[in-house]
């Protein structure tokens, strides 16, 4: 049925979508480590992309790239994970600390080359100082020992004269690191070891049994699956061992799929759809994930999800090219989706890390010799950084539809019993900052030929007294930023006159939008 033209408030005869935003109606506090990142031993993403060494004339601190550190900087990117993926499960963290030269070198078995081992923990957790990140350490379950991720433990956060501790100190670290987030293994059930969930479950019971008895102040990331039954039969497992876990991690990528989605940069109108209709598979992950977690701990622990490693995989990103990809605005308009059903699912999505910073897959920096240029996606995380720590609202959004699901969406991801849901246009989010001061409304249009007049209400309580707006967009949703034309898709800011608490905001087709509305009561 076609759509009737309303009449928005703003007097204007287009299709006008509506945002009603309760603003008693409190669904979570946005957990700012959803805007988290990933950095692994791949590709250029560690070398050069983070680390140039301390003899080049690319300006550094300690070897360690100043424009991607500033570039983390101007987001805030609170957590970093490292040293994987796939990489940690081989990785020994002894080989990467001490003197450089003393380093062995290894052979880096999933993604090829020799690992120089140049950057190890202590530069790890210098970069994240340099940022202002937490760390967060992914150890070695696959080909590694809880002996070995308790000396890891032991060489970051202990004081005293225990050898670890000491050899940190002799390193040059007098201070403990106090690294707070450790990852039990990574992708257990495939390139971490191929465990089925219930060895799996003996194995986390013992490295988290001796690594939070030897530090109760850390938090423990369970490796989990998008996959019901890894969930299951693991959380089951430690159905009397609750107490060890804090976050259960699910990985979502939107892998590869060259007929569906198409390339990074040369793809048709209905697979840029494609692409924001198979955000819903990510929501029914989310949503299974907190089912199965609520069920085996409600009542005796709060734990979290984790989405430790998401974003766009496009064909064009391959082992023999480090998984080197472009990333357009249809990229950022999936991630700004992303971040806002992470926001939904504020009250457990508590951490998210896309993958990866620099060079690989969806990054948010690339690098030439001494050139980083931003992406599309770079700016979703500056546009959508007031929301970190706010309480996130009910956000209802009435909005006409895009693309309809579709047989072959059923068949082609094999995904048969499940209801999908029509892509509506507008996608939004709204949170508010502890003292009720500020609105911050993330709106994301995905059409790619309408722009909309949205209604916007505020319900109960507060009236705007001034608003800033601002905006990623560009002519066209295949354009990209690269080394000769580094600003082709930004954040660009506009005025507006925004009072009371009903009024409209016009949004262009294809772009990411945020309003910051001060509010008085
Ligand atoms: O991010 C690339 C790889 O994808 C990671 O190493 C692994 O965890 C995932 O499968």
């Amino acid at each position: 049925m076609p759509e009737a033209h309303i009449v928005c408030f703003s007097g204007a005869m287009g299709r006008c979508c509506k945002l009603v935003i309760g603003l008693d109606e409190r669904i979570g506090v946005v957990d700012p480590n959803i805007f988290g990142h990933f950095i692994e031993h791949l590709g250029r993403c560690i070398y050069p992309g983070i680390w140039v060494g301390r003899s080049t004339d690319i300006p550094n601190e300690d070897g360690l790239r100043m424009d991607v550190i500033q570039a983390f900087r101007l987001i805030d990117a609170p957590i970093i994970r490292w040293p994987g993926g796939c990489f940690a499960d081989t990785y020994h963290w002894i080989d990467g600390i001490g003197p450089v030269e003393r380093r062995p070198r290894r052979i880096n078995i999933w993604w090829g080359g020799e690992e120089t081992n140049e950057f190890g923990t202590d530069e790890f957790v210098k970069l994240c100082r340099l940022v202002g990140a937490e760390p967060y350490i992914c150890v070695n379950v696959g080909s590694g020992s809880p002996e070995e991720a308790l000396a890891w433990l032991e060489y970051c956060n202990r004081t005293g004269d225990s050898s670890y501790a000491k050899l940190r100190v002799e390193n040059g670290h007098s201070e403990p690191y106090n690294v707070k987030y450790w990852g039990i293994g990574n992708e257990s059930w495939g390139c971490g070891g191929s465990f089925d969930p219930v060895y799996y479950a003996w194995e986390y019971r013992r490295f988290a049994t001796f690594l939070k008895q030897a530090d109760p102040t850390i938090k423990l990331i369970a490796c989990g699956h998008t996959s019901t039954d890894w969930n299951l039969r693991f959380m089951e497992s430690l159905r009397n061992f609750i107490h060890l876990i804090d976050y259960l991690s699910i990985h979502y990528y939107f892998f590869r799929n060259l007929q569906r989605y198409g390339g990074d940069i040369d793809f048709t109108d209905e697979q840029y759809l494609n692409l924001l209709f198979d955000i819903q598979h990510l929501e029914y992950e989310i949503k299974q994930a907190i089912s199965i977690v609520d069920f085996f701990s409600e009542g005796r622990k709060d734990i979290g999800i984790a989405v430790d490693e998401w974003g766009v995989w496009h064909p064009q990103a391959t082992v023999e090219n480090g998984l080197y990809q472009q990333n357009t605005l249809r990229d950022a308009i999936l991630a700004a989706s992303v971040l806002n059903l992470f926001i939904k699912y504020s009250r457990k999505v508590r951490m998210a890390n896309i993958a990866q910073a620099v060079n690989v897959l969806q990054s948010i920096c690339l690098t030439r010799d001494r050139e980083t240029i931003l992406t599309p996606t770079y700016y979703v995380f500056q546009l959508y950084r007031p929301h970190m720590g706010s309480i996130a609202l009910r956000a209802e959004v009435e909005s006409p539809v895009v693309r309809e699901p579709t047989r072959e969406d059923l068949i082609s991801l094999q995904r048969v019993r499940r209801k999908l849901e029509p892509l509506k246009a507008i996608d939004a989010s709204a949170s508010i900052d502890p003292d009720g001061a500020n609105l911050v409304i993330t709106l994301v249009n995905r059409s790619l030929d309408e722009d909309f007049d949205i209604d916007i209400t505020l319900v109960r309580g507060y009236d705007v007294r001034e608003g800033e707006f601002a905006s990623i967009t560009s002519k066209n949703v295949r354009s990209y930023n690269d080394f000769d034309m580094p600003n082709n898709v930004r954040i660009v800011e506009e005025p507006v006159d925004i009072k009371g608490n009903r009024f409209s905001l016009n949004i262009q087709k294809h772009s990411i939008n945020r309003l910051i509305l001060k509010l008085s009561s």
